[in-house]
């Protein structure tokens, strides 16, 4: 009687806890959490939510067996106070092979689509594959097309329905690649590369984030996934292929042009209709060179504040080894500092003017930028997109 009561008591407490359950899952809405890898949006991040959904099915389905064995022997076999001993046993082979085999039988099922999906997820993609090289830095991640001849940095594009295949290294210590709408985790190793690939099935813009502690700011090592239809990515394409170097800066331009050859045939292959391809063009100055003459006192700050040194501004045969990230196209980015905030006028010369304050330990040192020379160097940095 007693028992029954409580039982009855613990059944009301649930009742009333279960909406309240409801509502605290229904604030679990993947739309509140962007970096979930709960909807897979490429065939490698399915064949992982594929074989986690499988194990769940499995694990649900021994929890609901197990519990509701144990909840009918704890009704059905309920002792009262005066019930006689009951009948002692000792081992049951039948009961005993059968909870042997069954979880045999159960893991088997699980190892072989997840063995499976370690063989495929691990494969080298063939085919139209763009390659994608990853470099992760103290704490920023750089990207370059060798095929094209871009390099970009924080923000990498990629088609929609071509299999993009990244080759990923770091330029400092361990640090791990994770799109988690599109893959898994993967670490980069200085000296050692490390690959991943996946086909993006959906255009937008995914978040993505550094897995592995890679010092001070290793939480604000995110970058974004800007997943484009092939028509906006051969546009994005064609678009950085103009951003070479400066005709006046570059000492030696018929030798950047000769390493630039890659990039070059590759954009006279895309487009026939360009003929000569005398470097007349591409070239980020003649491109967009506004008049406003805050854009001409950033350019002239850019070069003398120290900015040069760590950042590059071509997106064409970028120089490697850069300490900062390549700025080509940092104008049309929608984070700065990788990932880390809202690429807004106001952000941007809050951060030129004081990186540590927004990212403390940064690599970006204090340069003593004023609030007017950061104006300027805001329109500057803007009219680079
Ligand atoms: Cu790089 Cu954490």
């Amino acid at each position: 009687m007693h028992l029954r009561i409580r039982a009855l008591r613990l059944l009301r407490r649930v009742a009333f806890a279960l909406p309240l359950l409801v509502l605290v899952a229904s604030a679990c809405n993947p739309d509140h959490y962007p970096q979930t890898a709960l909807r897979p949006l490429s065939d490698y991040a399915r064949i992982g939510d594929d074989i986690q959904t499988t194990t769940f099915k499995w694990a649900l389905a021994v929890f609901v067996l197990v519990e509701g064995a144990l909840i009918y022997a704890i009704f059905r076999f309920k002792g009262k106070p005066d019930d006689p001993e009951p009948r002692q046993v000792h081992g049951n082979t039948t009961i005993e092979i059968i909870w042997t085999v069954v979880p045999a039988l159960i893991l088997a099922a699980i190892a072989v689509p997840t063995v499976r999906g370690i063989f495929e997820t691990n494969s080298t993609p063939t085919g139209d594959v763009l390659r994608v090289e990853v470099v992760g830095h103290q704490w920023w991640w750089e990207f370059r097309y060798p095929e094209l001849n871009l390099t970009t940095a924080n923000e990498v594009h990629i088609p929609v329905g071509q299999t993009v295949s990244f080759h990923m290294s770091t330029a400092d210590v361990v640090h791990s690649f994770w799109p988690p709408r599109f893959a898994g985790k993967r670490d980069v190793f200085p000296n050692r590369e490390t690959r991943m690939w996946f086909k993006a099935e959906q255009a937008g813009e995914y978040p993505g984030q550094c897995a592995e502690f890679c010092g001070i700011e290793h939480g604000r090592m995110a970058f974004r996934v800007r997943a484009q239809t092939p028509e906006e990515f051969q546009a994005w394409v064609s678009h950085m292929q103009t951003l070479g170097p400066k005709p006046q800066a570059s000492a030696a331009p018929a030798d950047s042009m000769r390493t630039a050859s890659a990039g070059a045939k590759l954009q006279a292959s895309q487009q026939p209709a360009k003929p000569g391809a005398k470097p007349t063009a591409p070239d980020s100055a003649a491109v967009q060179q506004p008049a406003d003459p805050a854009y001409a006192a950033g350019e002239k700050l850019f070069m003398t504040k120290g900015c040069v040194g760590c950042h590059s501004l071509q997106a064409v045969n970028a120089p490697k080894g850069m300490i900062g990230p390549n700025l080509a196209n940092v104008g049309a980015r929608s984070y700065i500092g990788a990932g880390s905030f809202q690429n807004t006028d106001e952000n941007l010369s809050r951060w030129i003017q004081n990186p540590q304050a927004m990212k403390k330990g940064v690599l970006m040192p204090n340069l003593g930028v004023t609030p007017d020379e950061a104006k300027s160097l805001v329109a500057y940095l803007r009219a680079h997109k």
